[in-house]
């Protein structure tokens, strides 16, 4: 098809070309003098997207999920507890992967479409009198459902518990997108992949670490080789990593941050805001629910739309691809075959989000949703026309 492929997953996402041209650049050796200063920039830059003075920046190849298993083994020795909220897809994996390495898991189920709240947690915590439980995790934007929890709630629920707890965030489809606010949350572990707000294909695993987090890594006795934070902590002074990065990879990531750093993090956050409560209007102009019950928690990052019974989301997804080159994602769990997920994360603009809006309408109505024709483009074009226009009708 001509035209622009609409590639609207919850990551991997849109490329910027500057960061396509940055990736093209001949390799360098990664042991040689020009890589200290790249990872100095990258480790300078990746601090700020965390929010983070001091915070140790661990680089790895592997996608999202390796950094989750990273923060598991690095800081939970063997049988040690670990407590997972789970409100999504991802925060059950947290709990599997956990389970898989030998740590003994709690998964605390949260029903899917709500937040992680901090009364769940101070519960959970003040239980554990004899603080046993040796790290709490939580996904900081569950893009299973579309909600963003209130990681600094979760640390203050921690802290009024009295419990000494680590808190591990999966924030792989947050980070670069919403705010993250490392040091004042109190985080201890945070892991992202690159595949998503950081505006880069997947290959890269990025983990921050508190103070708390290198001693536990010293600590425990967890058998790891490759994902082992302890090599990667002590050639950090050298400026080299203990094996072969992704080197393309970093080169695209030092031109992601440099964009986020020129458009502004707040300004980045900010815009992230204004499309997702774009689509959000659409969707209440198709007269359809998110599947995040609480607007206050809904993602910046994704929405996924629940569809009336009847309507077949593989066939709504199936109609978009074929037809209007748009690809949004399908529902995991129990949301399968019964929502759809838009992403609208990284490198997006207002219009393309309009056309989003107006391609997903259109393979509703292919497949049998009862949308008004040009109910959302208008609904969300009001969201939008806010920004310029001062009221949602442009009055
Ligand atoms: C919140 C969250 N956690 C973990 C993962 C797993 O990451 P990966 O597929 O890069 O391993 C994803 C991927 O979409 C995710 O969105």
């Amino acid at each position: 098809m001509s035209g622009r492929h609409f590639l609207q997953i919850p990551g991997p996402t849109n490329l910027p070309d500057r960061v396509v041209r940055a990736m093209e650049r001949g390799l360098i050796n990664h042991r040689g003098d020009e890589m200290p200063p790249l990872l100095d920039e990258l480790k300078r830059g990746l601090r700020r997207v965390f929010g983070t003075e001091a915070g140790e920046i661990v680089l790895s190849p592997g996608s999202g999920a390796g950094a989750m298993e990273s923060s598991l083994v690095n800081t939970l020795g063997p049988g040690e507890r670990l407590v997972c909220f789970a409100n999504g897809f991802f925060g059950q994996l947290y709990a599997q992967l956990g389970r898989r390495l030998g740590a003994e898991v709690e998964e605390v189920g949260i029903p899917w479409g709500e937040a992680v709240s901090g009364d769940v947690v101070h519960e959970r915590l003040a239980a554990d009198r004899a603080h046993t439980v040796k790290a709490v995790a939580v996904v900081h934007n569950e893009t299973s459902t579309g909600v963003t929890s209130d990681v600094g709630a979760v640390r203050a629920a921690i802290d009024a518990a009295g419990h000494p707890a680590l808190l591990l965030v999966d924030s792989i489809s947050g980070l670069g997108s919403m705010e993250f606010r490392f040091d004042e949350w109190g985080v201890d572990v945070a892991v992202c992949g690159s595949q998503k707000g950081l505006m880069l294909p997947p290959g890269l695993a990025i983990a921050c670490l508190s103070e708390r987090a290198v001693e536990a890594c010293r600590q425990v006795t967890t058998p790891r080789s490759f994902f082992d934070w302890r090599p990667v902590l002590e050639l950090a002074e050298a400026g080299i990593l203990p094996t072969t990065p992704p080197t393309s990879l970093l080169f695209g990531l030092q031109e992601s941050l440099r964009l986020l750093g020129e458009e502004g993090l707040p300004e980045v956050f900010a815009r992230h805001a204004r499309l997702a409560g774009a689509v959000r209007a659409a969707v209440a102009a198709w007269d359809l629910a998110t599947v995040c019950a609480d607007p206050a928690r809904a993602s910046s990052s994704i929405t996924a739309v629940r569809l009336p019974d009847g309507v077949d989301a593989g066939e709504v997804l199936r109609l978009a691809k074929a037809h209007l080159d748009l690809e949004l994602a399908g529902a995991m769990g129990p949301l399968a075959g019964r929502a759809v997920r838009i992403g609208h994360l990284g490198s997006l603009n207002e219009l393309e989000v309009a056309a989003v809006v107006a391609g997903t309408e259109l393979a509703l109505a292919m497949a049998g949703c009862p949308v008004p024709l040009g109910a959302g483009p208008a609904a969300s074009q009001r969201a939008l026309a806010a920004r310029w226009l001062g009221s949602p009708n442009g009055a």
